[in-house]
């Protein structure tokens, strides 16, 4: 079923909405039928509770929906998404009880919880659908969600089939949707055109690594996003054990992210020139792959020597920043599973970022707040540089000590962006479990909120 609004009409369900505090007001004036109804099915303005007042034939007459209390909803995102998934079949519309100011929010993650992934398997669809409230850009709230589905399918379909082949192919169906261009690099033509660490890090693998480019837009300020896209990280030769390799097909997270992040731009036509690189590899084990101790000359001509394998990520991440770099765009975003350093000291729920731009810091956090999708800045923090610097190379791919693993990856990446504004986001991908509007498995993370600083951020 598409993420879409239901269209409005006579036969829509009026949808109540009741923070716990507000029952016993409403119950006031509602018929003793109603009343008896309520208090029968024990409803009491509970946050995700969803009971439907049925009319003398049956079919549900009023629906309302619990919306808890302040510190209830402080513990979550999409207070309705939870009530959705309860109410029977039918067209709602929002006729009272939500401020204006979270009607997007709620519209949104209602759309969002409609979402299934069922690529293996068939799943049980949500009967309830929303008519889109009138005081929100409908177009751009299924945009959003498109963008979302988009992200959450790439990460969720499994290695086995999003290889970087299937990656490629998936961002080529991207482009054809929105009449971009597209070029792709792949294996030893990585070599011949300079893209040597993206090379390095995909080549033990039978499907060929890769640089994916997709270019958009004509007008307005340069935006290039850069995903990181290892399909499967093994860890190399520093092979994962089990355990961190068990959900190590989200690696391609990021360029997860950044695909449905241009979707969002392209679908709802922000006048900016959209470029993005995606450098798409698996990190596998073979005996032509990269070893510890070897020494990588990068595109950008610094070297680097690998004291890990399973730091790949920055690697090929690298080449493509630098590459980005040599056009001087206005602005510069990669987005990466970067760390478990940064999973660490943020767990699932917030995406940290990088940026020593004040105006971007701004407008990043001011539409995080009103997207619901935070962020939490974390510090290029320069004395750290050292612990990037190994002396007999230019870098160190894997710092020893284990000291702010996402602050020194961070500092590896700007190392390859000299002449651009840029900002890093080293996100996790992945929903450890079910949540409203959030199914456990893979998300989007600080999509939206890039997308709405977007505007404030390169004068749109
Ligand atoms: N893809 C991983 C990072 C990761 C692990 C993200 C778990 C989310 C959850 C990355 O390629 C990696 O393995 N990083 C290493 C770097 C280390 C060897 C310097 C890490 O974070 O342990
Ligand atoms: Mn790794
Ligand atoms: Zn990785």
């Amino acid at each position: 079923m598409p993420a879409t609004f239901a269209p409005p009409s006579d036969a829509n369900i009026p949808l109540h909405v009741i923070a716990e505090d507000a029952l016993e007001g409403w119950l006031a004036n509602q018929p003793v039928t109603a009343r008896t109804w309520v208090d029968a099915n024990v409803f009491a303005g509970r946050l995700g509770q969803a009971l439907t007042i049925p009319d003398d034939m049956g079919r549900p007459a009023l629906a309302l929906v619990g919306y808890g209390s302040e510190a209830s909803r402080m513990r979550g995102r999409f207070a309705l998404a939870q009530a959705a998934a309860k109410l029977p079949k039918g067209d709602y519309r929002i006729a009272a009880g939500l401020p204006d100011d979270q009607a997007a929010n709620e519209a949104l993650g209602w759309l969002l919880s409609s979402y299934r992934f069922d690529r293996y398997r068939t799943q049980s669809e949500l009967v309830a659908r929303l008519v889109a409230p009138d005081s929100i850009d409908a177009d751009q709230t299924e945009a959003l969600v498109a963008g979302e589905i988009l992200t959450r399918d790439l990460i969720n379909t499994p290695a086995s089939d999003m290889g970087p082949p299937n990656l490629e192919q998936a961002a080529r169906d991207l482009a054809n949707q929105h009449s971009a261009s597209i070029t792709v690099i792949v294996g030893d033509d990585l070599l011949s055109q300079n893209f040597p660490m993206i090379h390095t890090v995909g080549r033990a693998a039978d499907r060929a690594p890769r640089l994916i480019e997709m270019r958009w837009g004509d007008a307005g300020p340069k935006l290039t996003l850069v995903g990181k896209g290892v399909c499967f990280d093994t860890g190399g030769l520093n092979l994962k054990p089990g355990a961190s390799m068990g959900l190590m097909k989200k690696d391609m997270g990021g360029a997860a992210a950044v695909l449905g992040l241009a979707h969002m731009i392209m679908a709802t036509g922000l006048k900016l020139q959209l470029r993005v690189l995606i450098p798409a590899v698996e990190n596998s084990v073979s005996g032509n792959a990269f070893r510890p101790q070897d020494i990588l000359t990068s595109r950008k001509g610094l070297t680097v020597e690998i004291n890990n394998t399973d730091a790949e990520g920055r690697l090929v991440l690298a080449d493509a920043l630098a590459f980005a770099d040599e056009e001087k765009p206005d602005q510069i975003i990669s987005m990466a599973t970067l760390t478990g350093a940064a999973r660490v000291a943020v767990g699932p729920d917030l995406a940290p970022y990088f940026s020593d731009d004040p105006a971007f810091v701004q407008s990043l956090e001011h539409a995080a707040e009103i997207h619901a999708d935070p962020v939490w800045r974390l510090p290029f923090h320069a004395p750290y540089e050292a612990m990037i610097e190994p002396g007999i190379a230019d870098l160190d791919n894997a710092p020893k000590g284990g000291f702010a693993g996402c602050i020194t990856a961070a500092l590896f990446l700007r190392r390859f962006v000299t002449d651009s504004a840029y900002a890093h986001f080293d996100i996790y991908g992945w929903q450890p479990s079910d949540a409203p509007a959030r199914p456990k498995g893979g998300v989007g993370q600080a999509t939206r909120a890039i997308y709405a600083a977007l505007g404030p951020l390169l004068k749109l």
